[in-house]
C-alpha cells in the first residue's frame, strides 16, 4: 500500500507528480503529499484526504523541476496531515516518502534517536532522522543513506531529497515495489509503471537492497555496499487508455463489463496454433510431478483458489489444499512429500502471499504464481508465472481478475489433466467461449441487478449468501464484494451449515441471496432457502437455466456446471455495485482499503 512518485528533469514537477499520484491512488487514499525542490530549497505540500484535496492546496506559483510524492494508506499513525508524507528531518535538510513498514522503528528511536523530537507518529520519520544523524556524523549523503538502510528491518520503497543538492533523488527498495522510469533529460520514480506512463514507457526494475542515484541524465543502481549494477530497461506494455475510466462512472463497472473480453483474451493467450489449450511444458510437468498442490492467496484471490481446487481435483484428479496466506506462515499444515505451491495474486505484490513464497522457496519447494502483473514481485520470485491477461484492474474491489483467475485455473487443470491422459469429457475452449457469451448476457442485465439491489439491500444492515459446493465459494466472494464496497455486514455460508448456528441471525426481512447453479444440490439449497424463509428471511434465489423455479429472482444463462462461478459471480458483483451506489459509497475507493496490500 501507499504509492510513491518522483520526477527530476526540466519541466515543472508538480503536475507530473500530482497526475502520477492520481494513478496510484488505488494504493492508498487517506492522505497525500508532494515535496518540490528548486534553488530556494524544498517545499512540502500535504493534506489529509484524496489527491484532489492535496491539489487544492498546492501553490501553483512554486516552480520546481525536482520532486517526490506519496499517497498513503495508514499503518503507523492515524490518517492526518501531520502523518501524511513527505516527512522531513529536524533541520529540514532531508525530505522522504516511504512505502512499507519499518519493524524496528521504535528500537531505532530509542537507541539511536533518543535526542530527536519527532513530529509524526509514523515509522517513516525514523528513516529521515537517521539519515540526517549519519550525515551529521561526517558521512556523505549517499553513505548515510546506505548506512541508514542497513539499520532498517522491514519493508520499504523510499525516495529522498537533499535540499543542498537539487540534482539528485536518492531511491531504495526492499520488499516493496519501486521502478525507475527513463526519459530524455529526465527520469522518474514510481511504485507502479502506470503512474508515469504519461511521460515514459521505459522502466528499470529495482531489486531488494539496492539504492539508486537518480539525476535527470543518469540512473545509477548500486548495492548497499556501493557496487554499481548494470540493468537494461524494459518497455511497459500498458496502454494508457487501459487505465482510464472512459465514459464509465466507475472503474468497477468498467472492469465488470470487461469480463467477456478478458475471458476471450485468455482463451487466445493459452491456445497453440492448432487452437488447443497449451501451457509451458515445464509448468505442466511440475504440476504433474507434485503429489499435492497448496494454493496460497488472500481475499478474492483466495476465493478463486477455492474454485480452482474444484477444477484441479475434478479434471486433473490431484489433491489440492487452499490456504489464506496471512495464516500460513505460522500455521503451516503438514506438507506432503512433493508439494507444489500456487500463489494467486492479482497484483503480484501482496505482502502476506510474498512472505509465504519466500518461506517455501527457502524450504526448497517449487512455486507458480498466477498474476495479472508481469514482472511483479511474486512473479519474479516464483519458479513459473501464469498471466491473467486481464489488463490493469484499478477498482479496489476485484472483479475481472477473479474471473480471469478462474479461467486460467481451469486451463491449468485441463492441460495438466490431458497431459497425463485423464479423461476430461468436455471441450474447455468451447465451454469458455460459451461462458464469455453468457457473461455478456449478465453485463447486459444491469437494470435487473440494480432492481435486485434496491429490492433486497436498500435498507438492510446485513445480508447472507448461501450455496452448496462450488456455489458456496462464489457466495463467499459475493459477500466480500458486498461488504467491502457497501459496508453492509455480509457473510457467505454453506447452505447446510446454517442450521448449526447462523440461522439464529435470521430476522424478519433479512436478505439471503442463494445460488442454485448445481443440479446435484439444487433441491438441498432450495430446502435451506425454505428454512430461512420460514424464519422471516427475504430470499433472493439466483439459479441456472434448466434448474429455475417460479420464485427465482434471476436465472443465469446455462454454462458448463463446473464453470458456473465465472458467471454467477457477475450477478453478485453487479448487485454489490448497485447496493454501494444506492448508499452513496465511494465504489472504487472504499473506506479503509487499498488495492495493493503490501504490508503483512
Ligand atoms: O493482489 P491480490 O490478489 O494478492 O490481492 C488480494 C486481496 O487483497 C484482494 O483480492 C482483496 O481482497 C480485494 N479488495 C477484494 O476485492
Amino acid at each position: 500500500m501507499c504509492g510513491i512518485v518522483g520526477y527530476i528533469g526540466n519541466q515543472d514537477a508538480k503536475e507530473i507528480l500530482l497526475k502520477g499520484l492520481e494513478k496510484l491512488e488505488y494504493r492508498g487514499y487517506d492522505s497525500a503529499g508532494i515535496a518540490v525542490q528548486n534553488d530556494n530549497g524544498v517545499t512540502v505540500f500535504k493534506e489529509k484526504g484524496r489527491i484532489a484535496d492535496l491539489r487544492e492546496h498546492v501553490d501553483t506559483d512554486v516552480l520546481a523541476t525536482t520532486g517526490i510524492g506519496h499517497t498513503r494508506w495508514a499503518t503507523h499513525g492515524v490518517p492526518s496531515k501531520v502523518n501524511a508524507h513527505p516527512h522531513q528531518s529536524t533541520s529540514s535538510r532531508f525530505t522522504i516518502v516511504h512505502n512499507g513498514v519499518i519493524e524496528n522503528y521504535s528500537m531505532i528511536k530509542r537507541e539511536e534517536l533518543s535526542d530527536v523530537s519527532f513530529v509524526s507518529e509514523t515509522d517513516t520519520e525514523v528513516i529521515v532522522q537517521l539519515i540526517e544523524k549519519r550525515v551529521n556524523e561526517g558521512n556523505s549523503v549517499e553513505a548515510s543513506f546506505r548506512l541508514a538502510l542497513k539499520s532498517l528491518k522491514g519493508s520499504y520503497a523510499i525516495a529522498l531529497l537533499d535540499n543542498q543538492n537539487e540534482e539528485v533523488i536518492y531511491v531504495a527498495k526492499n520488499k516493496s515495489p519501486l521502478l525507475v522510469g527513463l526519459g530524455e533529460s529526465f527520469n522518474v520514480v514510481a511504485s507502479d509503471a502506470m503512474a508515469m506512463l504519461q511521460v515514459t514507457d521505459q522502466f528499470v526494475e529495482l531489486m531488494d537492497k539496492e539504492i539508486v542515484i537518480v539525476t535527470k541524465e543518469n540512473v545509477t543502481i548500486k548495492t548497499l555496499e556501493g557496487e554499481v549494477i548494470e540493468r537494461a530497461p524494459y518497455t511497459a506494455e500498458l496502454d494508457a487508455s487501459d487505465i482510464e475510466k472512459g465514459t464509465y462512472p466507475h472503474y468497477m463497472l468498467k472492469e465488470i463489463d470487461e469480463q467477456p473480453l478478458v475471458t476471450r483474451k485468455i482463451i487466445q493467450a493459452y491456445q497453440d496454433i492448432n487452437g488447443d489449450l497449451t501451457i509451458d511444458s515445464d509448468i505442466v510437468r511440475t504440476v504433474n510431478d507434485a503429489d499435492r498442490i497448496y494454493i496460497v492467496a488472500c481475499g478474492t484471490s483466495y476465493h478463486a483458489g477455492l474454485v480452482g481446487k474444484q477444477f484441479i481435483e475434478t479434471m486433473a484428479k490431484k489433491p489440492v489444499e487452499v490456504h489464506v496466506a496471512s495464516e500460513f506462515s505460522y500455521n503451516m499444515p503438514l506438507l506432503s512429500e512433493k508439494p507444489l505451491f500456487i500463489f494467486i495474486s492479482q497484483s503480484g505484490e501482496t505482502a502476506d502471499s510474498r512472505a509465504v513464497l519466500v518461506q517455501v522457496k527457502e524450504m526448497g519447494h517449487k512455486a507458480i504464481t498466477i498474476t495479472n502483473v508481469p514482472g511483479s514481485t511474486l512473479s519474479r520470485e516464483a519458479d513459473y508465472t501464469l498471466l491473467l491477461h486481464a489488463g490493469p484492474e484499478i477498482a479496489v474491489a476485484s472483479t475481472k481478475a477473479y474471473t480471469a483467475q478462474l479461467a486460467v485455473l481451469a486451463i491449468l487443470a485441463n492441460v495438466t489433466a490431458k497431459a497425463t491422459g485423464k479423461d476430461v469429457n468436455f471441450d474447455l475452449v468451447q465451454e469458455l467461449g460459451i461462458v464469455a457469451n453468457a457473461m455478456e448476457v449478465l453485463c447486459d442485465a444491469k437494470e435487473e441487478m440494480e432492481e435486485l439491489a434496491r429490492n433486497y439491500l436498500a435498507t438492510t444492515r446485513n445480508c447472507f449468501f448461501i450455496g452448496r459446493g462450488i456455489d458456496f465459494y462464489v457466495g463467499l466472494e459475493g459477500a466480500l464484494k458486498l461488504k467491502e464496497i457497501s459496508y453492509i455486514q455480509a457473510e457467505g455460508f454453506a447452505g447446510g451449515e446454517l442450521k448449526h448456528g447462523t440461522i439464529a441471525l435470521i430476522e424478519d426481512g433479512t436478505p439471503v441471496i442463494a445460488l442454485a447453479t448445481q443440479e446435484s444440490v439444487n433441491l438441498s439449497i432450495r430446502g435451506n432457502v425454505k428454512e430461512v424463509a420460514a424464519r422471516g428471511a427475504n430470499p433472493c434465489i439466483i439459479s441456472m437455466k434448466g434448474l429455475e423455479e417460479e420464485e427465482d429472482a434471476f436465472v443465469l444463462p446455462e454454462v458448463h456446471s463446473l464453470l458456473t462461478p465465472l458467471i454467477s459471480v457477475i450477478a453478485l458483483q453487479l448487485i454489490s455495485y448497485y447496493a454501494a451506489l444506492h448508499r452513496d459509497c465511494d465504489v472504487d475507493k472504499p473506506r479503509n482499503l487499498a488495492k495493493s496490500v503490501t504490508v503483512e
